[in-house]
């Protein structure tokens, strides 16, 4: 898909952690683009995310479900996309050991009715068409001490979450082997950044040590996830839409495993330097608790096909990421207090057993 010419893009849970840095990304780089960004606005969905550039002239946004397969139809009919960049998702996966059908709904059924529709649609133009999928890591599995994933692994998902991911990758590529689709498809390891909804690890102990809450550390906290800064996601994503291969997968990944109780405790020692706090208090309020159940010993990605064929490597190191990310939510404690009043409360304390 080549850059600049004109586009019609659908991103697809825009509103969301990575997909409202996509939006902002495409809609500030590619003026010529009208961006139409589709969102559900579940309680990860936050329009504040795009707050900077919600008036841009080639920006819209719609609210809608893609588990409404009449709506993705007609959304379809009327603006006749070129391309589709998909991530609504339910993304969560302890939500999803609660709720594994919610996640059946949203990421299987709402990404058949985005096929659905392209298929149907587009028909008679697949060559100027294109149709990416943002996945994840999770499909692969678990590795073990040593190895890295790569575009070829298996596919071994061990979560609701992690097998509605693999059930939506594997349709993509049935309708590229079937009818033809043109798509492509990559997965990624564990982002963080700015707009990070605060259950996920990171944010979560971001919020918890503002508030000198407990840091709940699942199981004895030797599970190690590779993390990427959540900009370089989106230049990456950018990366793949315009020049990746038609029918191709891409593995995005930080180069950047820790293991979570060293991530947690080099979060502590920052953020005692950042609130001005005698050094060691926030790891005092780590507490190790049930672990999450099916849970993932290692994630950790090679990188180097999109980094040979694309070019792409991460932009930004740990320590400078870390730092913008504790930054932002220090400076956005508004957004922090939003996000995390109402219905977060009743997740929280169910979740984590709080009474
Ligand atoms: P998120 O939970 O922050 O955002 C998901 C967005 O999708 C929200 O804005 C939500 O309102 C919207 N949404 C949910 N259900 C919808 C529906 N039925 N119809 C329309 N919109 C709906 O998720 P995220 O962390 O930004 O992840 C985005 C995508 O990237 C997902 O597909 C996820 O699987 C994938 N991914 C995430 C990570 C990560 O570390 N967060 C890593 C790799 C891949
Ligand atoms: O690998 C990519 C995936 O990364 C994405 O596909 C998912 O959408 C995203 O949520 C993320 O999944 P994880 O399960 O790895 O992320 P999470 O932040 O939930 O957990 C990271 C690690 O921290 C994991 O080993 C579980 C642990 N953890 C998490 C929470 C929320 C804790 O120890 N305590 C917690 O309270």
């Amino acid at each position: 898909m080549n850059e600049g010419l004109n586009k019609k893009i659908l991103i697809t849970g825009g509103a969301g952690f990575i997909g409202s840095h996509v939006v902002r990304l495409f809609v500030t780089k590619y003026p010529s683009y009208q961006i139409v960004n589709l969102d559900a606005l579940t309680y990860a969905g936050n329009l504040e995310n795009l707050k900077d550039i919600e008036s841009a002239p080639n920006y819209t946004f719609v609210k809608g479900d893609i588990t409404d397969g009449t709506f993705i139809n007609e959304l379809f009919k009327k603006y006749n996309f070129d391309g589709v960049i998909h991530l609504a998702a339910e993304s969560h996966v302890d939500r999803s050991i609660e709720d594994p059908l919610a996640f059946v709904k949203t990421n299987v059924i709402g990404t058949m009715n985005l096929l659905n529709a392209a298929k149907d649609i587009w028909k008679n133009d697949y060559e100027r068409k294109r149709f990416y999928h943002v996945s994840t890591d999770e499909v692969y599995g678990t590795l073990g001490e040593s190895g890295l994933f790569t575009e070829t692994t298996s596919y071994d998902p061990n979560s609701p979450y992690s097998a509605s991911k693999a059930s939506s990758d594997h349709f993509v590529r049935a309708y590229g082997e079937t009818y033809g689709l043109p798509y492509v498809i990559s997965n990624c390891s564990n982002n963080y950044g700015p707009n990070h909804f605060p259950e996920k690890l990171i944010p979560l102990f971001i919020n918890n040590i503002i508030q000198k809450k407990s840091l709940p550390v699942y199981g004895d906290g030797n599970y190690t996830r590779d993390w990427l800064y959540v900009i370089d996601h989106a230049r990456a994503i950018d990366l793949v839409f315009h020049r990746g291969g038609n029918h191709e997968t891409y593995n995005i990944g930080g180069f950047n495993e820790w293991k979570n109780i060293d991530l947690v405790k080099t979060l502590c020692k920052l953020m005692d330097e950042k609130l001005d706090r005698k050094s060691g208090s926030s790891e005092e309020l780590i507490t190790y608790v049930k672990d999450r159940p099916g849970h993932d010993l290692r994630y950790a990605i090679d990188a180097s096909k999109i980094n040979k064929e694309l070019g792409w490597k991460p932009s930004v190191t740990f320590e400078e990421g870390l730092a913008k990310t504790i930054d932002w939510y220090l400076e956005n404690t508004a957004w922090l207090a939003q996000v995390t009043s109402g219905a977060y409360q009743d997740y929280y304390e169910k979740q984590y057993d709080v009474s």
